[in-house]
């Protein structure tokens, strides 16, 4: 007892004393004076280095354009210019909500008592009904094919996790949406851009996109109807880029988050085209049923069984994260199963603004844009001035009128091609407002060049 005693002081414990295993649970097992021991070693300073914590190298290769934006947006706000933003595609900052039926499908979840972890590739009701709406759309899947997923996001992050190994290739679409090629980065493998062209509505150059495939190719990523370009494809250029695939083994990851919002009504599934084509269909409630921050979508493997092990790959990681949001699956079944007719509304509403956009931008000087035929975005490109990019334009603009949109080189296009996105789901009456100051700061822009 006494020995034990004499070692109770902190800086003897500092290495200088060894005491042994059974001394030091003595210790322990001390009364109120070792407690007070216990306390003061709590209490003692670690010793801490003043260099920041290193982060991982792979997030220097991710980058998300459409938000980073937001802290120089911020940073005019605090200046005092308040900003109109027109940065991120979400329906429901613009006053578009989803219909009662979802929301009253997902406070009926909540109440019955659905708010526990469920299956993690989501609850059979909404499987099947996902599943049903594919078939009613040409598209004949079983529900085993389907997997709830939040948001259409996750499931970019699933499929190529499931299908791409470090140093092989994605084939993406330029410009592209951008978490494409964050997610790629992020795997360490490699973005191959095929151009699509603005001279032909924004159509892919299948001849380019073919001249990219090399044996390393995984996956071709195919965004239709497209953000950011608003671009619908041809059916010919459906069939070729199905095509490409079949010739090289590839997976398309078809991106169909639009497809309901095409303005001559839904666009069909790429599928339809090719029902035995390995397709990984993708979508969501966040855009063609206004709930963005539900953050529930789906992802559809095609029926063929060359299929097969990815979906198990797929489940796979998916068990990992445990489930989806639980009560917002409900609203699946609600969304594909109840009453669509907000959506004519919506596409109604889109296409009038995406005329008086097209409009507004080519009779700006040195603008063009090309009409967009779904979604609720435009890519508008300005000749600029020599030297200048396209990031410099979208920031002066900013800085200058509080308009916030993205230049195109977070899509990945080229910083001299002077393209930029713009969201176009603000009410007309202040779009038009907004297009006459875009015109007066860009005549201003031209001329002080
Ligand atoms: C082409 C495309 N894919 C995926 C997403 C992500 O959508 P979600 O909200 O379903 O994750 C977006 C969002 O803007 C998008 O434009």
């Amino acid at each position: 007892m006494d020995r034990l005693i004499h070692v109770s002081y902190p800086r003897e414990t500092q290495g200088s004393i060894a005491l042994c295993q059974r001394d030091i649970s003595e210790i322990l097992h001390l009364g109120a004076g070792c407690r007070r021991y216990k306390r003061k070693m709590r209490m003692m300073p670690l010793s801490r280095t003043a260099r920041s914590i290193p982060i991982a190298s792979r997030v220097n290769r991710f980058s998300y354009a459409i938000r980073n934006i937001v802290a120089e947006a911020q940073a005019v706000e605090a200046a005092g210019t308040p900003v109109r933003y027109l940065n991120i595609g979400d329906p429901a900052s613009f006053g578009f909500q989803p219909p009662v039926h979802m929301i009253e499908a997902v406070e009926r979840a909540m109440r019955d008592g659905h708010n526990g972890y469920l299956a993690s590739p989501g609850i059979a009701a909404a499987r099947e009904a996902v599943a049903a709406d594919y078939t009613a759309k040409g598209v004949p899947i079983s529900a085993d094919r389907v997997l709830i997923t939040t948001g259409t996001s996750e499931a970019i992050d699933l499929v190529l996790n499931a299908l791409v190994d470090e140093g092989e290739e994605v084939l993406v679409p330029l410009p592209t949406y951008p978490l494409y090629t964050a997610v790629i980065a992020k795997i360490g493998a490699e973005a191959r851009y095929y151009r699509t062209d603005p001279k032909r509505n924004w159509q892919p150059d299948i001849d380019h996109l073919r001249s990219l495939v090399t044996p390393r190719t995984r996956v071709l990523v195919t965004i239709d109807p497209n953000n950011p370009t608003g671009a619908v494809y041809s059916p010919s250029v459906r069939r070729a880029l199905l095509e490409i695939a079949e010739e090289n083994a590839l997976t398309i990851l078809a991106d169909e988050v639009y497809g309901e919002l095409g303005f001559d009504g839904p666009v069909p599934l790429l599928g339809t085209l090719d029902r035995d084509a390995a397709v990984i269909s993708l979508s969501s409630l966040s855009k063609a049923y206004l709930a963005p921050g539900w953050r529930t979508g789906w992802v559809v493997l095609g029926a063929t069984s060359r299929l097969n092990d990815t979906l198990a790959a797929m489940k796979k990681l998916a068990d990992g994260r445990l489930c989806s949001p639980g009560p917002m699956q409900y609203a699946v079944v609600a969304a594909l199963t109840g009453d669509r007719s907000h959506q004519v509304m919506f596409r109604k509403a889109l296409a009038e603004r995406a005329r008086n956009t097209a409009e507004a931008f080519n009779a700006m000087p040195g603008m063009r844009c090309v009409s967009p035929h779904a979604a609720f975005y435009a890519m508008p490109m300005l000749s600029l001035p020599p030297g200048r990019t396209d990031e410099d334009y979208v920031l002066t603009l900013l800085r200058e009128t509080g308009i916030l949109c993205v230049y195109g080189s977070g899509f990945g296009m080229p910083p001299e091609a002077g393209s930029f996105r713009i969201v176009y789901l603000a009410d007309p009456v202040e779009l038009q407002s907004i297009y006459a100051d875009i015109a007066a700061f860009t005549r201003r822009y031209l001329q002080q060049a």
